[in-house]
């Protein structure tokens, strides 16, 4: 029997999608699973009549394929990941390539490559971006690792990415855990969009009183614009406009309003706060879920707590897109990119990941829950100066900061009069005006530090580090 191109350990349905989609792209396949009635049903399933066979134990599995071995898993993050890497080390020999296709932690990917650096076989940490759907069709991909190991993968990865007009959405991100972290920032900026797109429907719904199908026409609208046109504001008209079969009306008006969370947007969050890249943004959808897992609070405060009456207030017609809102959802959108981008950057210096940037932005043009339009401009923009400090200083980003401010900021405070939280919205403008204004107040905060703690301050006037004497006596 002539051995498979490829293995893949775990058939959740991220697994089970891309051994599908690598034996349609002609590699055929040999998959393991801890339980073996899982791999049956998989081979007597969806992978029947297809270039796939099941192996009943690792020792199998690694027979069954060629050499060098090129072997996925996609298991859960953290601790099964060990002990899967654990298991199989000892049937790997020299030049194999095993993958975490996993959510991990890219710190775990560090750790592992370091321990692994003294074993033969080559270690990719890859960020796989898609859902069940990409990983099928062609997801994105963020491979980690050496170089030489990703150029023993590159054929396979680049006929099973998703494809753009510019190529395939995989390229080699850098060494260690960078293709993990660059995964993260994605999460982090996903989070981003997310409440972005949920805070337009609260407000929509609750200041102008459209229903989920009107709601649903200012998204059709918005996909249309380059803007705004991406995956998620597609599948948001699409949840919006879904009927409940039982009791009819929109489903999303049953969902309970607690948004889970399984860790990308925390360590992004954290990682920023390490790095001291600003990121308030992310940080304010990532706060948005934690708020929203209250539910049992909230609805005890709303009973205790004053609320304003709601007057509606105009946004703009839903014919152009609600244009006012759609300020907001624009600029708070690039805000979100820019802080994953400014991280992304920080990390290249810190942890000498060497990111390139234009190629990230490419990477994430197609196949992954990002993806969007403005990923040219972002493209452009880093193409264009590849030490960008900050997309909001390139000029594209200028011009639609300088026409949309006005707008975000309106929507900012028609939605605190009326008491509607806008974290997202509220933390992009400040966000902008904070990175846009030369003098801060934080000369008072250094003069605080000193008086109590004479932690000493420079001066706009002079070099060097000073004290002043604050209480006299
Ligand atoms: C992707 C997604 C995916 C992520 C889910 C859920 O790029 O395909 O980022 O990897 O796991 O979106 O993430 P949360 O449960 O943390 O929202």
């Amino acid at each position: 029997m002539s051995k498979a191109h490829f293995g893949l350990i775990g058939l959740g349905v991220m697994g089970e999608n891309l051994v599908l989609n690598a034996e349609r792209n002609g590699f055929s396949s040999v998959v393991y699973n801890r339980t073996f009635s899982k791999t049956q049903d998989f081979l007597n399933g969806r992978g029947a009549g297809k270039s796939i066979s099941g192996a009943e134990d690792l020792q199998d599995f690694v027979d069954r394929l060629e050499r060098p071995r090129r072997i996925l898993m996609m298991v859960k993050a953290g601790s099964a990941t060990d002990a899967v890497i654990e298991k199989i080390s000892p049937f790997l020999e020299e030049g194999d390539l095993l993958i975490d296709g996993g959510n991990s932690e890219f710190r775990d990917t560090e750790r592992r490559v370091k321990e692994l650096e003294k074993k033969s076989f080559g270690y990719i940490g890859m960020g796989v971006s898609g859902g069940a759907k990409g990983a099928l069709e062609g997801p994105s991909m963020m491979p980690g690792g050496t170089k030489a190991s990703y150029e023993a993968l590159e054929s396979l990865l680049n006929k099973m990415a998703a494809q753009v007009e510019d190529g395939p959405c995989v390229t080699y991100i850098g060494p260690g855990g960078s293709g993990h972290f660059v995964k993260t920032v994605h999460n982090g900026i996903e989070y981003g969009i997310e409440q972005i797109l949920a805070e337009s429907y609260d407000l929509m719904k609750r200041l102008s009183g459209m229903s989920c199908d009107q709601i649903a026409d200012v998204f059709a609208y918005w996909n249309t614009t380059e803007e705004l046109s991406s995956y998620l504001v597609e599948i948001t008209e699409i949840c919006l406009r879904a009927k409940d079969p039982t009791q009819g009306g929109a489903v999303v008006e049953k969902i309970m309003d607690k948004a889970g969370q399984k860790g990308t947007g925390l360590w992004t969050v954290v990682s920023a706060l390490e790095l001291g890249v600003s990121v308030p943004t992310i940080y304010a959808s990532l706060n948005a879920r934690v708020m929203s897992s209250m539910k049992g609070q909230r609805e005890h405060a709303q009973s205790v707590l004053n609320r304003p009456t709601i007057v509606s207030f105009p946004m703009g017609s839903p014919s152009d897109g609600m244009s006012l809102l759609m300020d907001a959802v624009v600029l708070s959108t690039i805000a979100s990119y820019a802080q994953g981008m400014e991280l992304m950057r920080a990390a290249s210096m810190e942890y000498n990941y060497d990111l390139d940037m234009p190629s990230i932005a490419k990477i994430w043009k197609g196949g992954c829950i990002i993806r969007s339009r403005l990923l040219n401009r972002i493209q452009d923009a880093f193409n264009s100066n590849p030490k960008l400090p900050n997309l909001l200083v390139d000029s594209w980003f200028v011009e639609q900061v300088n026409s949309r401010l006005p707008g975000l900021a309106k929507i900012v405070s028609a939605a605190s009069e009326n008491g509607i939280p806008v974290p997202c919205f509220s933390s992009s403008l400040d966000y902008i005006n904070s990175y846009g204004t030369a003098r801060l107040p934080q000369n008072l905060v250094q003069a605080m530090r000193d008086c109590f703690g004479s932690h000493t301050y420079e001066r706009l006037d002079k070099e060097g580090s000073f004290h002043t004497d604050w209480i006299k006596g």
